[in-house]
């Protein structure tokens, strides 16, 4: 049931990814462009992106403070296409079960307080509780591909997100657009961040296709190399 996991990211040769920065060396449109020939029928961002880019300013506020426990997947509808955010306690909030013409659903932890879940299916979106006090990422990639059918996911950042499905195992692909460009500040989020120490060893890859685009970019795709 798992899908298949692309992580499509924009980056500077030293693998930043603050897409401000990164606007001075790019073609526009051209990230979303080659992300569209990858056919995802899904993608899916940490809450941080997805607060920068798409959720409504200031974080839910429960009523009640109760968390929800374990609890069914909702299925508000069936889409051909989803846009998916992870939100551990419910922090996002939404204007409604539409993102940019996708229909959203919120992958959220058990954490997550009852009257947070009641909003999403008041605002017809879709969730996924997976997980007691963090988001378990492969029970929630195998109730995204059972209950919407899902087959390709295209993961989108930012880099703790990334990271984490790195670590449990669950890229299948990585799939860079590396622009012509420098960053080299400090604290800037990176491609895969937040990765256990314990880790100790690269993640080895095997190369896919290189592509040389226009203003000297150039399109990576690996696959990641299982034993
Ligand atoms: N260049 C590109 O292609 C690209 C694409 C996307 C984003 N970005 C940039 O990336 C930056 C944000 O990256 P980021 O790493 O700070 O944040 P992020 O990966 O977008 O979000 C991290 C958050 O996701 C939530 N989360 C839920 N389950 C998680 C899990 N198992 N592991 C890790 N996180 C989990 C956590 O929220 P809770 O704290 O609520 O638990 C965590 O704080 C922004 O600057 C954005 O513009 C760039």
């Amino acid at each position: 049931m798992k899908p298949y996991v692309i992580c499509h990211m924009l980056s500077s040769l030293d693998g930043r990814i603050d897409g401000e920065a990164l606007r001075a060396v790019m073609l526009p449109g051209e990230y979303e462009a080659t992300g569209a020939l990858l056919g995802g029928d899904a993608w899916i961002c940490g809450r941080t992106t997805m607060q920068q880019h798409f959720a409504e300013a200031g974080p839910f506020v429960s009523a009640t403070g109760k968390p929800a426990g374990p609890r069914p997947v909702h299925v508000a509808r069936r889409a051909e296409s989803y846009a998916i955010s992870v939100d551990t306690v419910g922090k996002l909030r939404w204007a409604g079960g539409d993102l940019d013409g996708e229909h959203l659903i919120c992958v959220v932890s058990e954490g997550v307080p009852e009257d947070y879940l009641a909003m999403l299916r008041e605002k017809g979106i879709s969730y996924v509780v997976a997980g007691a006090s963090s988001v378990d990422l492969a029970e929630a990639l195998d109730r995204l591909g059972e209950h919407f059918g899902i087959h390709t996911l295209l993961l989108e950042g930012g880099g703790h997100i990334n990271g984490a499905f790195l670590e449990a195992g669950l890229v299948d692909e990585v799939s860079i657009l590396l622009v012509p460009g420098i960053d080299g500040r400090p604290g800037i989020p990176t491609v895969f961040d937040g990765v256990s120490p314990k880790l100790g060893a690269a993640v080895p890859l095997k190369l896919k296709s290189v592509e040389r685009r226009a203003n000297d970019g150039l399109w990576i795709r690996y696959e990641v190399a299982r034993p």
